[in-house]
């Protein structure tokens, strides 16, 4: 192909192939898998996964208003966000959307107020803060009681009381979510048993939950894609599907959003200069962090390969962006075939978090983005 560069580029079997994976892996009773949306919103990446029969997992006004129109139904829609604003409550109670995850008392009462202004019935999930290390960069661990996300066990059960105690409240469940790019078990695992430990205590309370949400946080391999280009999907739900205990008719919830589009995604970019430094060698590409952020903002890396260089002989170099920031880097020593000025380069793995999280710093323009069937 030859695009003006950068540009995204998806493989949309790809992404249909790890849908088909997901519904495989995840035929169990009660078992819904809800797409979080803020990995990827392009319309074209949503239609297979609407096809697939997923929902979604909103965090703003306007993720829902982007589901909506892209056909998901309000009901396999739910909401969750720290900080919603009353605009998104009232628009979220007004599409009748089938779950708000709160996520403390004082937005509880605030949606308790809309939904009595509205005359409508609030469906919550309430969001558990279970103090679980997700073993994932501090940026996207979510579940430590340091973070801000959800309601201390200690503050729970008086926000349980509340939505029992108000006819405007309808309480569906317990939502959790412990990090992002989890590439472990074992927090999965500790988050089976904190959910098993609270439905025991409730239970013994009289109080029963319809639905589960675990969240979301499978990784997936940026070390090496192209070996697994779909995450082990049967290890995740099989995980839970064994060790969380789940009482009779009960739902559980699953929001992933990075292990759904990550692999079918890749930004493609092209050298610009190769530039000799004193000790090192300076791949100089032109697409830069404001394209793709993850590096820049989580040390994080994207495997990055040649797809011009025939070369059989390589050099090492350092794969570094055009805007005037130092932390405008890709890859540090990175070793590629020998690369010349004009070379297509692709940063694979970048189909969640990348065209999302753009920005149009430096005045740069937008990536474009395509589609291989
Ligand atoms: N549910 C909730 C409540 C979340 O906050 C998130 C992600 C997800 C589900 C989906 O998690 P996933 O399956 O994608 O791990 N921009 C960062 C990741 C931020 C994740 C934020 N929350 C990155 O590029 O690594």
């Amino acid at each position: 192909m030859n695009f003006p560069t950068p540009y995204y580029q998806y493989d949309l079997n790809l992404l249909r192939e790890t849908l088909n994976a997901i519904k495989k892996a995840s035929d169990y009773e009660g078992f819904q898998v809800h797409y979080a949306i803020k990995a990827n919103a392009n319309p074209r990446i949503l239609q297979p996964i609407l096809k697939a029969g997923l929902g979604i997992d909103a965090v703003s006004g306007g993720e829902i208003a982007v589901a909506l129109e892209q056909g998901f139904k309000p009901e396999k829609i739910v909401f969750a966000g720290v900080g919603k604003t009353d605009a998104e409550i009232q628009m979220a109670l007004e599409q009748e959307i089938g779950c708000m995850n709160v996520e403390s008392e004082a937005e509880l009462r605030v949606i308790i107020e809309w939904a009595h202004r509205l005359g409508k019935r609030a469906r919550v999930a309430l969001r558990v803060n279970p103090n679980i290390d997700a073993h994932t960069h501090k940026y996207i661990t979510t579940g430590l009681n340091e973070n801000k996300f959800g309601i201390s066990l200690g503050m729970l059960p008086r926000v349980i009381d509340l939505c029992r105690e108000t006819p405007e409240v309808e309480l569906e469940g317990l939502h959790f979510h412990i990090g992002s790019q989890i590439t472990e078990t074992e927090p999965f695992e500790m988050l089976c048993d904190t959910v098993n430990r609270l439905q025991d205590e409730y239970e013994e309370r009289g109080i029963t939950f319809k639905s589960i949400n675990v969240g979301g946080g499978l990784g997936i391999d940026y070390a090496d894609p192209q070996a697994n280009p779909i995450p082990d999907f049967q290890s995740y739900f099989d995980t839970f599907k064994q060790r969380l205990k789940l009482r009779p008719g009960q739902q559980v919830h699953f929001e992933l959003g990075r292990s759904v589009v990550a692999q079918c995604g890749s930004l493609i970019t092209r050298v610009l200069y190769v530039k000799e430094g004193e000790n090192k060698k300076f791949v100089i590409v032109d697409a830069g962090f404001n394209d793709l952020i993850r590096p820049a903002l989580y040390q994080a890396h994207h495997k990055i390969i040649n797809l011009s260089s025939q070369a059989q002989e390589t050099e090492v170099y350092d794969v570094v962006g055009p805007i005037c920031e130092s932390s405008d880097v890709f890859g540090e020593e990175e070793r590629l075939p020998l690369t010349q000025r004009g070379d297509l380069l692709a940063l694979l793995s970048a189909g969640a978090y990348g065209e999302v999280m753009a920005s149009r710093y430096n005045c740069r323009e937008l990536a474009p983005s395509y589609f291989e069937e």
